[in-house]
């Protein structure tokens, strides 16, 4: 493995721009949100203080209101379609996107807490443990304003599942309007058969549209923002984020803080039940605009475990939702269920595997007693990259790599866990 440990070490590297890390040349040619707090645990595991410059960097983009946006702009750069100049925002002190992505920043800093060979991590945790507390109060205050214990996302790409199937309906009732005409930069980079539809393009524009128009201000966006689902992705990452920071807080001896935080982990618990979907048998997506529950099994599914929510219901549903998929397909855990209507191999988030989303099941299953699950994980995850380089995402069919190439998170995955 030491030559595919080179080439992971290389590619993040090379997609250092001095501080943080852009996930692929051409296509993502800025700083992502939940790429860069991935990137940093590869590089924890050759250069620490490299791993915690990721956070620091990306926590430098932080607004006011205390979001951490979804990309930040460092620099304009015409390879990328919607540029600052689409978003118009004005809330932070770096030019960003104007919503955030799933907040996966507090369990990193604790895995870099544990694994700390620097002797320097409590410190710099501690530093940015109250952006991390002004963040989680953001998603709570304005991701769930009727406090339901779940957390909706305004829109596909605040997910970071941008064409799951899950937001088809709710993405279809978006007004088409205030867009003009646009050229998108993704489809010269990338196969069009991998990418999103123009379709759901005209909506994305539109949804930025909408929310520019009420100046991002996060009261007015959760109020009227055309879109607005709970997402069991960032439900679960965000309730298990709040686990990791509880352990920092209590580590660090902030006790009103793991007071408050308590109160959070309590309630999510008890909302994400409304995520359940006794027919199918697991956590699904709920469009709060229109009171309707989705119908497929996505991979985010999985993440009650990595969520902590392993009862036995919980547990055994998934564990036979696993089984059944993996007679269904070669590599697991591909985006969306193989058996739903909406699944496509290689359309990006409608089917294919992400080797970040497999650490995380994975972490789930181990926590959860199933070794055996959470090893299948790992070793799919390894030949997928054996096969298929350090893609985006792979087909689960055939392992073949697709999307972006020479990609940070992937690397930075290997590198941590899955070589
Ligand atoms: C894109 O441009 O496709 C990104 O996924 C948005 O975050």
């Amino acid at each position: 493995h030491a030559d595919l440990d080179q080439a992971a070490k290389a590619i993040l590297t090379e997609n250092d721009q001095g501080g943080y890390t852009i996930p692929t040349k051409g296509l993502y040619p800025y700083q992502w949100n939940w790429d860069s707090v991935f990137v940093a645990l590869g590089f924890a595991e050759f250069d620490q203080d490299r791993a915690w410059q990721e956070i620091e960097m990306l926590f430098q983009g932080q607004w006011r209101d205390g979001m951490v946006p979804h990309i930040l702009f460092r620099k304009d750069d015409p390879s990328y379609f919607p540029g600052p100049g689409v978003w118009g925002t004005d809330g932070g002190p770096i030019p960003s996107s104007g919503h955030s992505q799933p907040p996966v920043a507090a369990s990193v800093v604790h895995s870099l807490v544990e694994a700390d060979r620097t002797g320097k991590a409590l410190e710099r945790a501690k530093a940015l443990l109250p952006k991390l507390m002004a963040w989680h109060r953001w998603y709570l205050a304005y991701r769930d304003p009727k406090n339901l214990g779940v957390i909706a996302v305004i829109h596909p790409w605040e997910s970071g599942r941008d064409n799951l199937p899950d937001w088809d309906e709710a993405l279809r009732a978006v007004e088409v309007k205030d867009i003009g005409p646009y050229e998108r930069k993704d489809t010269s980079h990338v196969d069009p058969a991998m990418r999103p539809h123009k379709e759901d393009y005209d909506r994305y524009l539109s949804i930025v549209a909408a929310c520019r128009k009420v100046g991002w201000d996060p009261e007015k966006v959760a109020e009227t923002c055309p879109f607005f689902v709970a997402d069991p992705g960032v439900t679960f990452i965000f309730l298990r984020a709040n686990r990791d920071l509880l352990a920092l807080a209590e580590k660090l001896g902030m006790s009103a803080e793991a007071d408050e935080i308590r109160g959070w982990i309590a309630a999510m618990e008890k909302g994400s039940r409304t995520l359940w979907n006794d027919e199918v048998k697991a956590h699904v997506a709920f469009d709060e605009r229109r009171g309707k529950q989705t119908d497929g099994i996505s991979s985010a599914s999985f993440l009650a475990l990595y969520a902590g929510l392993h009862d036995p219901q919980t547990l055994g549903a998934l564990q036979g939702h696993f089984d059944r998929i993996a007679e269904r397909v070669e590599y697991l855990m591909p985006s969306y269920d193989p058996d739903h209507r909406s699944y496509e191999p290689l359309r990006y988030w409608r089917g294919p595997v992400w080797a970040m989303i497999n650490y995380m099941i994975a972490k789930g299953f181990a926590e959860a007693g199933d070794a055996v699950r959470a090893e299948r994980l790992r070793a799919d995850t390894a030949r997928l990259i054996e096969t298929g380089g350090f893609a985006e995402y792979f087909s689960p069919e055939t392992g073949a790599g697709a999307g972006g190439g020479s990609f940070s998170w992937t690397s930075a995955i290997w590198l941590t866990w899955a070589s």
